[in-house]
């Protein structure tokens, strides 16, 4: 969702600020806008659309200068037109927002009747009107930010700018991410890590609450209380290049490949061949809570829920836990049933998602003991929850995640195995067979990628389609969701996942020679009945793309296509099946034409409820 980059320094800002707002892009967005302060004034320039617009406004309008803020909307309170498009400004105060001020509408109507008029649709607006009023009495910006801040209800990620003083950015944060870069004599805000990377490595992440006051001198940092806080700066080590597309044409293309490495990464210094065994230092629950745990509960949205719903089997298998795995967006509003003897599991690829934050925390509140599967060091969720296993995907900049979930498989199957290990409901044979199976992961996934030319073939003949189903049983079963939210969120074609046995139970109706179905028919306990479900498909004249295992001559004769991916532990199929799945959404989506990568009306963090 919005992007934020800010700058105070010696430099001319304008190109690094778009830079910026160029690396944010993956986040989402409609409109863009930078307002920079060339010592005299504040000037803005706003756009509808992508950043380009924005750079060609830019370019006829030009402005530049040693301080600035720049910004992407996602637009939450009226529509993405320009006059709702950041930086908004009032008087001389010009400020960026991401977030929702709840109480917007009744601090509007005082605004209003106090007499003030709004060029904007914004809840930003109101911010920008209350800090413009404050500052009339207050000794500074920051007394008036952070006088402002006590009257609004809501999330905010904030960087404000006032036309009086052109040596200061003020920032706050409240349930919306901001990192602050801290150069030489220069200081950065971004929501996100990457729009400052090439600038600084060393940061700070601001906690809930907190003001900031930059300068060239450096940054002071406050509590909510205004009481001066102290913190030691963070150097990121992740490498900039990860965050570039490296000759792919689209960032998924490129996270697509990548997944073997990242999987490596995820296991590599958790596995040890000397005992056979699964070490994870990061989670910290007692050897006494694991054997007591009474169930557990798993948290998430969107393909984190899917990574959830997958790794269900496996926790089952081997730690003999009943799992019931939560839409995060559910979960508060339907009175859960928690207690001290639930695990509460939350998996998020940024840490930042608002449902899944609200989720975990009610958990924590009802008494539950939580775990974080994180991508996002520092991200909301890692600081919330005390035991994180952090996933190594490295950044993930396509919208539609695909590194991100086989990743979180791989951190979740090591729970399985570290927690069935701990409660004693695997043999030391048992753990010692998986984890060879799951060390064979990463090159059985290599293999499947090896499937895209294959894919890439047919792909285009698939780009009219009205919809496509996609069926699996058993852990396939989630992959089939997995694989039809792919394909609908980047090609816009409509796509379901259904569990292969339900689709007598309705979906059936839908079959015709037009309707192109994707099984999951591999070698596993439940391959013959789902090889019956096909035989159904096929007897309606379902147009089938199957996924089976390699050398599975089988299935031939039923399908359009057959995609054969290699022999695995079947605890672990899940995720090399899904392989094939995000790369036939992504080729049907290239094929069209789409905007692979940003994906309309979707934004990579949904940090809004
Ligand atoms: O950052 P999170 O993992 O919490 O994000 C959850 C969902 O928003 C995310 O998985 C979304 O569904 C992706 N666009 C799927 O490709």
């Amino acid at each position: 969702m919005c992007g934020i980059v800010g700058y105070v320094g010696a430099r001319q800002c304008a190109s690094m600020l778009l830079e910026g707002l160029r690396r944010l892009e993956y986040r989402g967005y409609d409109s863009a806008g930078l307002a920079i302060h060339d010592g005299t004034r504040i000037q803005r320039v706003r756009a509808e659309g992508k950043l380009r617009e924005l750079e060609r406004a830019h370019i006829a309008e030009p402005i530049d200068g040693t301080i600035g803020i720049a910004h992407t909307r996602w637009a939450t309170h009226g529509p993405p037109v320009t006059r709702n498009a950041h930086p908004h400004r009032v008087g001389s105060i010009v400020l960026v927002h991401n977030g929702i001020i709840e109480n917007y509408a009744e601090l509007k109507a005082e605004l209003a009747t106090a007499g003030a008029e709004f060029s904007s649709d914004t809840d930003t607006e109101i911010l920008a009107h209350l800090i413009a009023h404050a500052r009339e009495t207050a000794a500074s910006l920051h007394a008036a930010v952070q006088a402002v801040l006590e009257q609004v209800r809501g999330s905010y990620a904030l960087v404000v700018l006032d036309e009086r003083d052109p040596t200061t950015l003020v920032a706050a944060r409240n349930a919306s991410p901001l990192v602050l870069g801290v150069g030489a004599n220069e200081m950065f805000a971004a929501s996100d890590v990457p729009a400052i990377m090439s600038e600084t490595r060393d940061v700070l992440f601001l906690e809930d609450g907190e003001t900031a006051v930059l300068t060239t001198d450096g940054v002071a940092l406050f509590d909510a209380s205004g009481a001066p806080v102290s913190r030691e700066t963070q150097r990121i080590l992740w490498d900039p290049v990860s965050a570039e597309k490296q000759g792919y044409k689209h960032f998924m293309l490129k996270e697509i490949h990548e997944q073997p490495a990242r999987i490596v990464d995820t296991l590599r210094g958790r596995i040890s061949m000397d005992d056979h065994r699964i070490h994870l230092a990061e989670v910290q629950l007692d050897t006494a809570f694991l054997k007591d745990i009474d169930r557990i509960v798993i948290l998430a949205c969107g393909t984190s829920w899917h990574a959830g719903l997958t790794a269900r089997y496996a926790l089952e298998a081997l730690a003999r836990v009943p799992v019931e795995v939560d839409l995060a967006s559910e979960f508060r509003y339907r009175a859960p049933v928690l207690g001290e003897r639930t695990l509460a599991i939350a998996i998020s690829q940024s840490g930042e998602t608002a449902d899944t934050l609200a989720a975990i925390r009610e958990a924590a509140r009802l008494g539950a003991k939580t775990l974080a599967v994180c991508n996002v060091m520092g991200s909301t969720l890692a600081r919330d929850c005390g035991n994180v296993i952090y996933t190594q995907a490295g950044p993930e900049i396509g919208v539609a995640s695909t590194k991100a979930f086989t990743t979180q498989l791989a951190a979740l199957y090591l729970f399985a195995l570290w927690l069935g290990d701990r409660r004693g409901t695997v043999s030391r044979e048992q753990l010692a067979a998986h984890i060879d199976g799951l060390r064979a992961m990463p090159t059985a996934i290599e293999q499947a990628i090896g499937l895209e030319d294959t894919i890439r073939a047919f792909a285009k003949d698939y780009i009219h389609a009205r919809g496509f189903l996609f069926l699996g049983r058993g852990q396939q079963f989630p992959i089939a969701l997995e694989g039809a939210l792919k394909l609908k969120e980047i090609s816009y074609i409509h796509a379901e996942g259904y569990a292969a046995g339900e689709m007598k139970h309705g979906p059936i109706a839908l079959i015709d020679d037009d309707l192109p179905v994707v099984v999951l028919a591999t070698d596993n306990a439940l391959y013959e009945k789902t090889a019956s479900n096909l035989e159904e498909v096929k007897a309606r004249g379902g147009r089938l793309i199957t996924v089976t295992t390699e050398g599975n001559r089988a299935l031939d004769r039923f399908s359009e296509h057959v995609l054969e991916v290699p022999a695995c532990d079947p605890m672990f199929e899940a995720m090399v099946n899904v392989i094939p799945l995000q790369i036939l959404s992504y080729c049907i989506a290239d094929a069209k034409g789409t905007d692979v990568d940003q994906p309309r009306n979707l934004a990579k963090s949904v940090t809004v409820e």
